[in-house]
């Protein structure tokens, strides 16, 4: 059953796939702020025990079966349109039940305001993106996701935090966590890597589909359907240590999910209409249009410099040419390309063809239809990092396109 060890952040995007066991990098170092659990991961993983254990705060139990959920939203359409959005965490009892709602007094209200005020503001503009309620409801659906499985793990419970821990900040603890892994876990990049992209019409196999998503990632995911249509995945896990900063262990899943074996539509979502390529999709602007001049933000924070470098410094102005479906853009250093997966603007840089994606009210960059960027570390100061196409650095972000 142990496929894989999922250190968390080192393998965002990349293949997660390892033989066995492996001693896990402590990529929860990465946070800026997060709190540690002082809790080893080289004892056995959840479930997996075969003595009784018996410091729950360093061994999920009994919900040691995690799911990480993911919703492919199209009616309504809820978040990117080249990406699934997060369902949640879930604590699962070894045999597959599970409980839920385990403890009201925690019931945390404002979870965006938790965030801010404990300096996980990061994950919640991740959350915003990503983390998002069909209604729009997104901090009901976060206090709902938290108070009805968070309260349940055993390594959350609030005296296995480090005393003088601030009041939820377990909580925290949890929405990084599952940020974290969710970046881990890029379904529809996966997916489009084996040629699937949304289509309406085209329909798949599930044994097309589990293969396409065993293949990227070493384990196979259980897949859901309404209908006929794809519209869930769960990814699942045992765990070594505390959810806090523990180590995941994919796994595949113990059944399928409700998805039939032939038929299955994986239709786009709307706002965004996707036509095939080899690199995926590549979704017109919809709503949105292409301004001719405009500053490039990140999800995170700051935005793009004059080469084309991310920085909190003050924002370049970008010069634009094209459609939202395809265009060019410059700076006063010159013009702006992606080369070896970098993006630079420069005299002497060849000028890429980039897209623009509606997402919301916002207008993401993408490259080969894809509107994920990221980078070795968040700059602060006069720092500037490189910034890289798709998810294998460290910090993952989205550019967004505001007009000036
Ligand atoms: C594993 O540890 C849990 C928690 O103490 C316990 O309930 C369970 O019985 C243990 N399993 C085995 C096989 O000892």
């Amino acid at each position: 059953m142990l496929a894989a060890t999922l250190a968390l952040g080192a393998l965002a995007g990349s293949a997660i796939a390892t033989p066995s066991l492996t001693s896990p990098v402590d990529a929860m170092n990465l946070f800026s702020k997060r709190i540690s659990s002082g809790c080893s991961t080289s004892g056995s993983a959840s479930c997996h025990n075969t003595t009784k254990q018996t410091d729950l705060c360093c061994f999920e139990s009994p919900g040691g079966l995690l799911l990480q959920t993911q919703f492919w939203d199209t009616d309504p359409s809820t978040g990117p349109s080249n990406s699934w959005t997060i369902h949640g965490l879930w604590p699962d009892n070894c045999d597959g039940t599970f409980t839920e709602n385990c403890d009201s007094s925690r019931d945390y209200t404002d979870i965006a305001d938790l965030l801010t005020n404990q300096g996980a503001s990061d994950t919640l503009s991740y959350m915003k993106e990503f983390w998002v309620d069909i209604n729009g409801q997104n901090e009901q659906f976060w206090e709902h996701e938290w108070s009805t499985h968070g309260t349940c793990y055993s390594t959350l419970k609030t005296s296995c935090l480090p005393s003088g821990s601030a009041k939820g900040a377990e909580a925290v603890a949890f929405f990084q966590t599952v940020v974290k892994l969710f970046k881990t876990l890029p379904t529809y990049e996966w997916l489009a890597d084996a040629g699937i992209t949304p289509d309406s019409s085209k329909t798949y196999t599930l044994t097309t589909l589990t293969n396409a998503l065993k293949s990227a990632s070493g384990v196979t995911p259980a897949l859901n359907c309404d209908g006929s249509s794809l519209n869930a995945i769960e990814w699942y896990f045992n765990l070594k240590g505390s959810v806090i900063d523990g180590d995941f262990v994919a796994i595949d899943a113990p059944s399928k999910g409700s998805c039939g074996s032939s038929g299955i539509k994986y239709p786009p979502k709307s706002g965004g209409t996707s036509t095939t390529t080899s690199g995926g999709s590549s979704p017109t602007g919809g709503s949105g249009s292409l301004p001719s001049k405009g500053t490039i933000h990140a999800s995170t924070t700051g935005g793009l410099l004059t080469g084309g470098t991310w920085s909190v410094q003050t924002l370049a102005t970008y010069t634009f040419s094209g459609t939202s479906s395809s265009f060019t853009m410059s700076t006063s250093k010159g013009n702006c390309g992606v080369s070896s997966g970098q993006l630079t603007c420069g005299s002497g840089v060849s000028a890429t063809k980039f897209s623009a994606v509606t997402s919301g009210s916002n207008l993401l960059l993408a490259v080969s239809g894809s509107t994920s960027f990221s980078s070795d570390a968040t700059p602060s100061g006069t720092t500037q990092e490189t910034v890289f196409t798709g998810t294998s650095h460290s910090k993952s972000y989205t550019l967004q396109i505001v007009s000036s």
